[in-house]
């Protein structure tokens, strides 16, 4: 991390905001005390709901914390796709008796605007950016603030263009990740294949000059040592931190992390019309091959559905984000977890240096 960052927290581990109930104040309030950096995830939430998680933060923990925005999508260019998926998804409302949503939700910004205008006018340690980048003034305005701001990338190109707008930091995501790539064009025809995190953390490191923190698939010390090692300055974690009783995830969704029913992960557009990492379920199975590229839109026609599936405690039926690393998760506290994760990466960083070379 940049000096400044570092200085933050004790241990190069960052809490991954997960929007959905997943990192509230809770969480990210254990992770900060333990000595690594915790995040809110301001995402689906008002700028309200944003600021009350900030004060509620604070009250629990001096330590540091960042809270995460999603950046505004471009106006869908064909709204027939989200008709057609509609139709395919009818089958689901009449299974859970619910209701599709209203595609149009709360809009395409989330908020961002008077999210920002919160963050400005009440600055946080860090905040970070997800599905683009903001611009050089909103970014001047944080760092005026005195808040660090960190931009997530998915390639060398969008490190470039990250770090020529003024950020502060990167999150390098690698493919492995679990929940929303964060590449800033949603492109349809693209290969959503995406890049693995050790060479794309090597390929940003040769890139542009700013700190990293790496993220997808990192479960244990020893792979936090390897991001390290590969260029990056500290690693975040995600679904790591989803199986801690300080976690908001859905008991259901903790428990299917580590279930053998659920055999591996894939990016699907099913739930929210963006590629995002999740446990193959039926509902992926079944819808994943026909979802449009129509995000948020297809998040808000899926939302009841969802809700009603976890309610049921139909596993099958919810989104159940989760990195590749999901069967390594250890169900314990949010605290343990950063002295355990801190105390591997010594470990590995110890076996290396006294490793003779050949
Ligand atoms: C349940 C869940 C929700 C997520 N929500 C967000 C989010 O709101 N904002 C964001 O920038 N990243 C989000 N992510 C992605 C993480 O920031 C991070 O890239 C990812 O968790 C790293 O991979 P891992 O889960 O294998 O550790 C989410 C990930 C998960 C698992």
């Amino acid at each position: 991390m940049s000096s400044e960052l570092t200085d933050l927290c004790r241990y190069p581990i960052v809490q991954a905001p997960m929007a959905g109930g997943a990192s509230g104040p809770e969480l990210a309030g254990a992770v900060a005390e333990a000595g690594g950096l915790g995040f809110l995830a301001a995402g689906y939430k008002t700028a309200d709901g944003m600021y009350n998680e900030v004060k509620q933060l604070r009250r629990l923990t001096g330590g540091p914390f960042g809270v995460n925005l999603f950046m505004p999508q471009p106006v869908l260019a064909d709204p027939s796709a989200v008709e057609v998926y509609r139709h395919q998804l009818a089958g689901e409302a009449a299974w859970y008796e619910t209701p599709l949503g209203d595609p149009d939700g709360s809009g395409n910004d989330d908020g961002y605007e008077a999210k920002v205008a919160v963050l400005l006018d009440d600055p946080v340690p860090v905040v970070s950016f997800t599905f683009g980048c903001p611009t050089r003034d909103t970014l001047d305005a944080f760092a005026k603030a005195g808040t660090h701001t960190i931009v997530t990338v998915t390639s060398a190109e969008e490190a470039q263009s990250a770090q020529w707008a003024g950020a502060d930091a990167l999150c390098v995501q690698g493919v492995e990740a679990g929940g929303h790539q964060a590449t800033h064009r949603d492109d349809p025809q693209a290969d959503h294949t995406g890049t693995g995190l050790l060479s794309l953390v090597a390929q940003v490191r040769e890139t542009v000059q700013i700190p990293i923190v790496a993220a997808g698939g990192l479960m244990r010390g020893a792979q936090i040592a390897a991001v390290l090692a590969a260029g990056a300055d500290a690693a975040q974690l995600g679904t790591a931190f989803l199986a801690c009783p300080e976690s908001g995830a859905n008991p259901l969704h903790k428990q299917a992390l580590t279930n053998p029913l659920f055999v591996r992960t894939e990016l699907t557009r099913a739930f929210s019309g963006r590629p995002a990492r999740g446990l193959v379920n039926r509902f992926v199975r079944e819808h994943g091959p026909y979802a449009p590229a129509a995000y948020p839109q297809v998040h808000y026609l899926t939302t009841r559905l969802r809700q009603a599936a976890a309610k049921a405690g139909d596993a099958q039926g919810m989104a159940l984000w989760a990195g590749q690393g999901h069967r390594m998760a250890r169900e314990l506290p949010a605290g343990e977890l950063v002295e355990l994760l801190a105390g591997e990466l010594e470990a590995a960083r110890t076996a290396l240096s006294q490793r003779s070379p050949r």
